[in-house]
């Protein structure tokens, strides 16, 4: 590889989860340490960091395609650098297929991006995809501005190997950060402008301090951090969920009543295939619980269709399991075979064309039962995080404790906590009615 000039600009590009969404953050804030500033909306950045996912669908192959879009007319291309659970997985691969390319780094290693982009103007290519005892959170530089909802990554990684995930194995096993790092870390992102924090973690409720306390202590001293006004965590897995935490839903105003919950089947044979650890009765038992303690509660959740030998009768009990627990909102996906997983090497691979039907109507099922939340919404009143303007004049836009998008209009401005009325509801937002002017 030539060597290049060092780079000026730069655009981060992530896919996937919220997690990678926060990793994506913190690479922009480490390339702006370095003096490397964000390329002009519409202008082409020298350094290019593609921040990729692969949890489902070609996505190597997509990947490949963006690679492929970033060289120019003249043949010549910015410094790319590969990063996210692409990068962990097929490092060296994307290194043979992908010449352009002068850097991969995975999730664990992208603190060590500046020594990377030293090398590859030296004209050096570079893949770093180790696990590193020193974290990449200590490395990393304070955060910069942010909106007024922002994320928090507490947890990384995964224990419990699903046969169809790949997490566990681009991710690493299940760690926790420690409570003092996240309390600073609160209050660095409450500094720079956020009001909401939400707690980031592939299993997020696994989250555990040295000390073995959980995750609802770390949420019970942010919630007494002055200025933070709105608590929330995702993703979350049942076997977790632990009594103290359910009760933290009574307990603690700031955290707020959403609960993402991720199922996957509705039928016990094709969650234990999975490796899910709980049965729908479990699960379902666990739902009850987190009502008691907080009866408005909105649940969420993921499903995957077509697991293989999931029958007809089985995916049926997955609609039956929609029915009955009411979601506010859902993640559907159908099944996609991940090499290296187990479940890829099961018998039983259902044909596209099947999924494709079972996620139409699975899709058709979730969405009816958020109209139905949100409908029965009408008339609350709610306090309305103004995260953005709307398209209309004086218009904005927000989420409701319950995590729906709400607009409204009126006197108001981004951060600010408002009073509305909700009096429209639809599939995916629901529109307010101002009850107070802005307090700031
Ligand atoms: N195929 C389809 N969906 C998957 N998910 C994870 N792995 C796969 C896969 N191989 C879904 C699960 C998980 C969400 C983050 O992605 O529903 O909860
Ligand atoms: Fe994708 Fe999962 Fe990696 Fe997030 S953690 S980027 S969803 S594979």
């Amino acid at each position: 590889m030539r060597p290049s000039p060092p780079p000026r600009t730069y655009r981060v590009k992530s896919f996937g989860c919220q997690m990678n969404v926060y990793d994506g953050e913190r690479m922009a804030e480490l390339l702006a340490q370095q003096g490397i500033t964000p390329a002009p909306e519409g202008e082409e950045a020298d350094l290019v960091v593609l921040n990729t996912c692969h949890i489902r669908e070609k996505a190597a192959e997509k990947v490949y395609s963006d690679i492929g879009r970033l060289r120019r007319v003249d043949g010549t291309a910015p410094l790319i650098a590969v990063a996210g659970c692409v990068a962990q997985a097929e490092g060296e691969e994307i290194m043979a297929r992908a010449p352009a390319v002068s850097m991969v780094v995975g999730p664990q290693a992208y603190h060590r991006l500046p020594a990377m982009i030293a090398d590859a103007v030296a004209g050096k290519r570079a893949v770093d995809t180790d696990m590193p005892a020193e974290t990449k959170f200590d490395a990393l530089p304070a955060r910069r501005k942010v909106g007024p909802s922002a994320f928090l990554t507490v947890q990384e990684g995964c224990d419990k190997f699903c046969t169809y995930c790949v997490v566990p194995y681009t991710r690493g096993a299940e760690v926790s950060r420690p409570f003092k790092d996240l309390l600073a870390e609160a209050q660095r992102l409450i500094d720079a402008g956020a009001r909401e924090v939400t707690l980031l973690g592939q299993n997020v409720n696994a989250w555990r301090d040295e000390g073995n306390r959980g995750l609802e202590k770390l949420i019970e001293a942010l919630a007494a951090i002055p200025g933070l006004e709105r608590i929330r965590y995702t993703t979350s897995h049942p076997n977790d969920m632990t009594q103290g935490l359910i009760e933290a839903h009574r307990d603690v105003p700031k955290l707020m009543p959403f609960l993402h919950l991720p199922v996957q089947s509705g039928n016990d044979r094709v969650l234990k295939a999975m490796n899910r650890s709980h049965t729908v009765g479990s699960y379902l038992e666990i739902l009850d619980r987190v009502r008691a303690a907080r009866p408005d509660i909105a649940l969420s959740g993921d499903f995957i269709v077509g697991f293989p030998g999931e029958t007809d009768a089985e995916f049926e009990d997955t609609l039956r399991l929609v029915e009955r627990v009411g979601y506010a909102q859902c993640f559907s996906f159908k099944y996609s075979a991940r090499p290296g997983t187990p479940a890829a090497e099961m018998d039983g691979q259902v044909p596209l064309a099947v999924m494709d039907e079972r996620l139409a109507r699975l899709q058709a099922a979730l969405n009816a039962s958020q109209l139905a939340f949100n409908r029965a919404s009408l008339g609350k009143s709610c306090e309305v995080l103004v995260e953005r303007r709307g398209k209309l004049a004086g218009q904005w836009l927000g989420k409701s404790p319950w995590l729906q998008s709400v607009h409204f209009t009126g006197e108001a401005a981004i951060g600010d906590l408002i009073r509305v009325e909700l009096v429209e509801a639809g599939p995916n937002s629901l529109s307010g009615r101002l009850l107070q002017p802005a307090h700031g």
